[in-house]
């Protein structure tokens, strides 16, 4: 049984993840931390991680990412594997991610979706095929709850696209500014939001007379729960280091 200790067990993802681990065979939540300690399910709540009395095996943390320093500095000192899928990392938190990856393991994915890492991988290989002779524009669409625009993972996809390719490509985000026919040298991105949509992201490859798309679609956060709950398994047995989805495609 693998005991999980949840930062932001009291959130959205939090909630989703203690009720699919409630009747999971094989994985247990020993505690939770949150700002908002208040225990709402079996397992007691802390709201700061030095408070914690039970051992875990991992921790996996969709919080804020305010936590972040405390929840390391946490790891670290017990030597326990974490699983960091909170976004909005600056620069200065995505630093302490990889000191901390010099004394654990540590897995971090803005995206725990196994098929929207799957997708950025595919697209990685067509953007290096199409470069030259096909535009790419990316659409992302989301509920009309979130706030950023464009999505994280839209960004993410045109990083990774801009990492394979030979020659990198400016993002351009908004295209009524500027009057003038498209350059070669750009991915169009491009956000819509309304309604409930929990995340859809497509990249088109436009060419002369025939056009490639590439679709993920999320149905429900649960997606998100999978992949996370997959890291946690693969990070068990791993030495210290800095782990992606990439490691889990490439030991599959
Ligand atoms: N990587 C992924 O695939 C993925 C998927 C979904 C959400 N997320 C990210 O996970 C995070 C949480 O998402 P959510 O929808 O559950 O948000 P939420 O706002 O519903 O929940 C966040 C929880 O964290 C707690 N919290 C806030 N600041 C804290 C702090 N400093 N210390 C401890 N706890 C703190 C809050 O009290 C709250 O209970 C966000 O960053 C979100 O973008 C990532």
């Amino acid at each position: 049984m693998m005991k999980i200790l949840l930062s932001g067990c009291n959130g959205k993802m939090g909630q989703v993840i203690t009720r699919i681990c409630a009747n999971h065979p094989a994985m247990k939540i020993v505690a939770g931390c949150d700002l908002y300690d208040k225990q709402l399910s079996d397992y007691p709540v802390y709201a700061k991680f030095e408070l914690v009395q039970e051992q875990a095996d991992v921790v996996i943390d969709f919080s804020n990412p305010n936590a972040l320093e405390g929840l390391l500095n946490f790891c670290t000192d017990k030597k326990i594997p974490v699983v960091v899928a909170t976004t909005g990392l600056n620069e200065k938190q995505k630093d302490m991610l990889k000191n901390a990856s010099d004394i654990i393991a540590v897995f971090y994915s803005a995206n725990m979706s196994l098929g929207v890492n799957l997708l950025i991988e595919l697209v990685k290989k067509a953007a290096v095929i199409l470069e030259d002779q096909f535009d790419i524009e990316i659409i992302e669409k989301h509920h009309n709850q979130k706030i950023d625009a464009p999505s994280g993972t839209a960004l993410a996809i045109a990083d990774a696209i801009n990492e394979a390719v030979n020659i990198p490509k400016n993002y351009m985000y908004d295209r009524h500014a500027v009057r003038k026919k498209r350059e070669k040298t750009e991915i169009g991105i491009h956000a819509v939001r309304g309604g409930t949509i929990v995340g859809e992201h497509s990249v088109i490859f436009a060419g002369l007379d025939e056009v490639i798309e590439f679709k993920h679609q999320a149905n429900s956060k649960e997606i998100f729960v999978t992949g996370a709950l997959k890291a946690s398994q693969f990070l068990l047995d791993k030495p210290a280091g800095l782990y992606s989805m990439k490691d889990i495609f490439n030991h599959e």
